[in-house]
């Protein structure tokens, strides 16, 4: 398969001090990916780089063989932020529309879409609710719903579980699997290792402002996740 996702000696200073250092990895086509590391690994911050949310001092990141994230390329990505910072006078149903209003699709479609993702994420009854009065792991679905409306090629989550209980996360996988054979390649940060360990098929670990393991293959592995994680960044 080929590359999906470059990632090339992304180095990121903030104040004058290096928290990125030399960050690559590559993403192939249709793979699970995990983005592991510790509480305060700088994994948002990269996320962010390879969103150009932030700007790196130095970097190259290349997303669907396209190195300047173009607007064709943007539509082609779906993304989950860890942070998520809604409309709230809006209804979730509203909120849906309006994000489809960045794409260019069919009106046709719409509407069976819309549907569609109400009901994926199970908040269909509590469509017309404003997002005000969501609670946090509500906003999570909602959030997950906004970032697959556009079937992307390339889905970047951002803790995607973090605020969800053992029913929804076991959901929350199915649906990655779902999307996945659908040719989706998923990206995702975490560091809850147990939860998803079955659905992931590569890796890698930052810590301490560098990638520590790269690209390492799940099925590699000769001990469980979790040990070989804390083996890893126990290591200095
Ligand atoms: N621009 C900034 N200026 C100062 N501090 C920042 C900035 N951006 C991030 N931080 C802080 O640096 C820390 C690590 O950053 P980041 O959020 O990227 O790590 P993370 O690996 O995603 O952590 P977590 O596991 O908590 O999600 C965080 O505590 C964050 O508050
Ligand atoms: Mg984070």
């Amino acid at each position: 398969m080929e590359n999906i996702l470059v990632v090339r000696e992304v180095t990121k200073d903030l104040s004058w001090v290096e928290v990125l250092h030399n960050v690559s990895f590559e993403v192939k086509t249709w793979q699970i990916y995990w983005f592991l590391g510790p509480n305060w690994a700088w994994k948002t911050t990269t996320m962010k780089c390879i969103m150009w949310l932030i700007t790196p001092e130095s970097w190259e990141i290349n997303i669907l063989w396209d190195n300047k994230l173009s607007t064709k390329t943007k539509s082609q990505i779906g993304f989950m932020p860890e942070n998520t910072y809604l409309y709230k006078h809006l209804t979730w149903e509203e909120f849906l529309r309006f994000n489809w209003n960045f794409f260019w699709f069919q009106k046709e479609v719409l509407e069976k879409k819309i549907e569609e993702l109400l009901k994926k994420v199970w908040l269909y009854d509590a469509k017309d609710k404003y997002l005000a009065e969501y609670s946090k792991w509500m906003l999570q679905r909602v959030w997950l719903a906004q970032s697959i409306i556009n079937d992307p090629k390339i889905l970047f989550l951002d803790e995607p579980m973090s605020w969800l209980d053992p029913i929804w996360r076991k959901m929350v996988k199915d649906l990655l699997v779902e999307l996945n054979k659908s040719w989706t390649t998923i990206f995702f940060n975490t560091h809850i290792l147990a939860d998803v360990e079955s659905i992931c098929d590569s890796f890698s670990i930052i810590h301490k402002w560098s990638i520590i393991v790269k690209n390492k293959d799940i099925k590699s592995l000769d001990k469980p996740l979790e040990d070989f994680f804390i083996e890893e960044i126990s290591k200095d």
